[in-house]
């Protein structure tokens, strides 16, 4: 057992940039929790589009986000983390394209925001999570000791992003996904509640020309020497 006390990581970044397999893997090897935030606003978006809920209206955002309730739950067999909307396994349905699209507009609502944001700060209260997304070390957990930024080529993004989908049996076009990023960089930078923005003391990763394997021990590597100082 660790005589350590247990820390919060914070992984953020765009879209392609390799956070999710990386925060994985951290999480695995330091015995930590790992929470997808991107996945709840997917998991969010997925619900207003299955109950036509008009994002126009902020009413309607506000009753329907009160009835929505996200978990994880890992897989035993797989070992893969599920997400479940209101008790169902949502995770592929949450990765498709469609969700792709609308889920950046939806992020950018302050009401979504802050119900997400508070229900990942109830994850990470007793330490011991690594969280991916893109506002986790500017706002839902400045305090965060330890903050990464991960950025990459566009063209390498989108490449990862097609092979990722292909895996999954979605076959989208190169363009397309490239435009999807572009459009989600664009919107998720420039909204005016908890824009995607590199934390003053966080550190900046360029895993355009690494391979995973190196940017996670480099992950690990910096992690493991803020936790030893703890
Ligand atoms: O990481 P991802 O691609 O699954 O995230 C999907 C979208 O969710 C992303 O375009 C922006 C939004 N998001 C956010 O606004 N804040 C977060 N902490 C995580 C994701």
């Amino acid at each position: 057992m660790s005589l350590h006390h247990k820390i919060n990581i914070a992984i953020d970044g765009y879209s392609g940039c390799g956070k999710s397999t990386t925060a994985k893997a951290v999480a695995y090897q330091l015995g930590y929790t790992y929470i997808d935030t991107g996945a709840m606003y997917r998991a969010v978006t997925l619900y207003f589009q299955q109950k036509e809920v008009n994002i126009s209206n902020l009413d309607e955002v506000d009753n329907a986000l009160k009835d929505i309730e996200i978990r994880f739950i890992l897989n035993s067999d797989s070992q893969k983390l599920h997400t479940f909307l209101n008790g169902v396994d949502v995770e592929n349905q949450i990765r498709t394209p469609e969700v792709a699209a609308m889920v950046s507009p939806v992020a950018a609502l302050s009401a979504v925001r802050k119900a997400l944001v508070a229900q990942q700060r109830a994850m990470g209260k007793n330490k011991g999570v690594v969280m991916d997304g893109r506002d986790i070390g500017t706002v839902v957990f400045p305090d965060a000791e330890c903050k990464f930024f991960l950025v990459a080529d566009i063209d390498i993004r989108t490449g990862r992003r097609v092979k990722e989908l292909a895996l999954s049996g979605i076959s989208v076009s190169f363009e397309e996904v490239k435009n999807n990023l572009l459009n989600r960089d664009h919107i998720d930078s420039n909204r005016a509640d908890s824009p995607l923005r590199k934390a003053d003391d966080a550190i900046e990763i360029d895993t355009s020309y690494i391979s995973i394997e190196e940017q996670i021990h480099k992950v690990i590597d910096i992690a493991k020497n803020v936790i030893a100082q703890n």
